[in-house]
């Protein structure tokens, strides 16, 4: 059974090489593919998930999306944004205090008019399911349809999104002339981790998906991403066989937390816009690139010429963390 889907980011997005980066660490040529450029500020890998979540919102008749998120969250800006741009009406329900500065994504979601709640760290944390029911309520009180979107849209629904640029990826690497073994991106809610792995299976890409954490440890993801496919074969009675998948986690690279990055990762991100012209944040792609330079360089991707990482986005995030760089 296919999926609803409407068309809403720029694809395909490039794939580039980073030449002057590759050529320093000696080893395979890293590719990226440019999902920071799936728009302006529909930047990163939401805008992908949400094609196929908001079709199904529309396939229901709803008006009204509802998701949550951290303060500076990107999924969140995304989806208030696509929000205002398909007529919906939006509720989110973000992790934080609200005296918190208004930058960077809460920005462009407080621009796109849509209805925030904000709740302490401690309740979001144990609560965040009565927290979405209450607005569930609230909305049918007011005569609304609403639809709820999990973190990231992250379940059988959005890993679409990336089982989709799996076959964009199939057609850069058949342009390029190349044959990564390869493909690594930042994991924070699983849905991408999982949309290319199965993705990889399903276009016949010979290459393995690691997602770099930048939250939770390798066991949560490696549940997360099989549950997240075993929900979506449950809603379109897919064939994948699960039990084939390898998901593979590199854990060692969070740090301090979510959101919080080491000097090291200020640093790689510095580097990266310097050499390459490549803007990274850090919270998602800057941890996850360090993560792959630090891997790279301790030999572990020697087997193959190329590999690829996915820009996830993200750039929104840089901002509310300027004070992190040493000027
Ligand atoms: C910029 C960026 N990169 C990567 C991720 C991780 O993607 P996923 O939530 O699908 O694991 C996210 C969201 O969590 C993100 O906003």
């Amino acid at each position: 059974m296919l999926p609803p889907r409407l068309n809403l980011a720029q694809r395909p997005t490039p794939l580039q090489p980073l030449e002057r980066l590759s050529a320093r660490l000696g080893g395979p040529t890293i590719w990226v593919k440019r999902d920071d450029l799936t728009g302006s500020v529909l930047s990163g890998n939401k805008v992908r998930k949400l094609e196929f979540t908001l079709a199904q919102a529309q396939a229901e008749r709803c008006d009204t999306i509802i998701t949550c998120g951290g303060l500076q969250s990107n999924h969140c800006r995304a989806t208030a944004l696509l929000c205002a741009q398909l007529g919906f009406h939006c509720i989110l329900v973000l992790r934080g205090e609200t005296d918190a500065p208004f930058d960077g994504n809460l920005l462009l979601d407080w621009l796109a008019g849509a209805e925030i709640r904000h709740f302490p760290v401690a309740r979001y944390q144990h609560h965040l399911p009565e927290l979405l029911a209450q607005a569930v309520t609230d909305c049918r009180a007011r005569g609304q349809r609403p639809f709820v979107i999990p973190t990231g849209a992250s379940d059988g629904i959005g890993v679409w999104g990336y089982i989709a640029a799996c076959e964009e990826l199939r057609d850069d690497f058949i342009g390029a002339g190349i044959s990564p073994r390869h493909i690594i991106c930042a994991s924070g809610s699983g849905g991408t981790q999982a949309g290319l792995s199965a993705g990889v299976m399903l276009h016949g890409i010979d290459a393995t998906v690691w997602g770099v954490a930048v939250c939770d440890d390798a066991a949560y993801f490696q549940r997360k991403v099989r549950s997240d496919l075993e929900d979506w074969q449950k809603r379109y009675q897919t064939t994948l066989d699960l039990d084939s998948l390898n998901v593979r986690v590199l854990d060692s690279y969070i740090g301090p937390g979510y959101a919080k990055a080491s000097a090291q990762v200020f640093e790689t991100i510095g580097e990266a816009a310097r050499l390459e012209g490549l803007v990274l944040d850090p919270v998602y792609t800057g941890k996850a690139f360090h993560g792959l330079l630090k891997e790279l360089q301790a030999g572990r991707f020697d087997d193959s010429n190329d590999i690829v990482f996915i820009h996830t986005g993200g750039v929104f995030g840089l901002f509310p963390q300027r004070d992190q760089f040493i000027y």
